[in-house]
């Protein structure tokens, strides 16, 4: 995989356990992780900032000896901060705040820092890309949401393709990953690979058809997302 320039571009993997079987969850994340999932995406709900509930800190700590892999847990909660050093203890490799969720997004994203852990921003599909301008220097990955945050399984909204190509542009030369999250599939992922995202979240995409299928899922969304 050789992009136009010439330089080798590696595309990323995160399955989202929100759509594994939360029953067999330490099973299930020992299979994504041996099918080639590269990131483990954790999806934190809180009901009250998106409608939905999932997992906390606990289920993170449960999980983490199953895995080497980087834990890239996606917080939909509001308050935020009370939490972070519970999902840092737990092992969270990378923590990403919406950057509605104020009050002070900036103080977040230094916490998760100071906690030694990778800080990530993201926003849902509504919030424009300025949103983040003053946070660039604060964040190792931006998380660009193709999807309204709450659920996993719906459809891949158009809009987050220039919308990434916008970010990769005021990202410049920092060294911020950008990660695509939402409806993610074989037939969209070359198109936000080019836009800028290196980093692909999938859930439904990835779980389907059983654990027989996962590494057949997820070479399919590589092989398709590398050029
Ligand atoms: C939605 C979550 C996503 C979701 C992705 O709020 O942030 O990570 O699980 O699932 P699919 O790939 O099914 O859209
Ligand atoms: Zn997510």
């Amino acid at each position: 995989m050789v992009r136009g320039d010439g330089m080798a571009r590696p595309v990323l993997i995160a399955p989202s356990i929100l759509s594994a079987d939360f029953a067999r969850l330490g099973e299930e994340v020992r299979a994504i992780d041996a099918a080639g999932g590269d990131w483990i995406h954790v999806d934190v709900m809180d009901g009250h900032f998106v409608p939905n509930i999932t997992m906390g800190p606990n289920v993170v700590k449960a999980i983490r000896p199953h895995t080497a892999k980087p834990l890239d847990v996606h917080l939909m909660i509001a308050p935020a901060d009370p939490y972070l050093a519970a999902f840092a203890e737990a092992g969270a490799d990378w923590i990403t705040v919406h950057v509605e969720l104020g009050p002070d997004v900036a103080k977040s994203l230094k916490t998760i820092r100071d906690l030694g852990k990778k800080a990530g921003v993201t926003l849902k599909p509504g919030t424009p890309p300025s949103s983040l301008s003053r946070y660039l220097d604060l964040v190792d990955l931006v998380l660009v949401m193709s999807v309204e945050p709450g659920f996993g399984g719906q459809k891949f909204l158009p809009s987050a393709i220039a919308k990434i190509a916008a970010i990769k542009a005021m990202v410049r030369d920092r060294d911020i990953v950008i990660e695509v999250d939402g409806g993610i599939t074989a037939g969209n992922a070359n198109a936000v690979v080019r836009a800028g995202a290196s980093v692909l979240v999938a859930g439904s995409s990835v779980f389907r058809g059983g654990a027989a299928k996962y590494a057949s899922n997820i070479a399919a969304i590589r092989d398709a997302a590398e050029f």
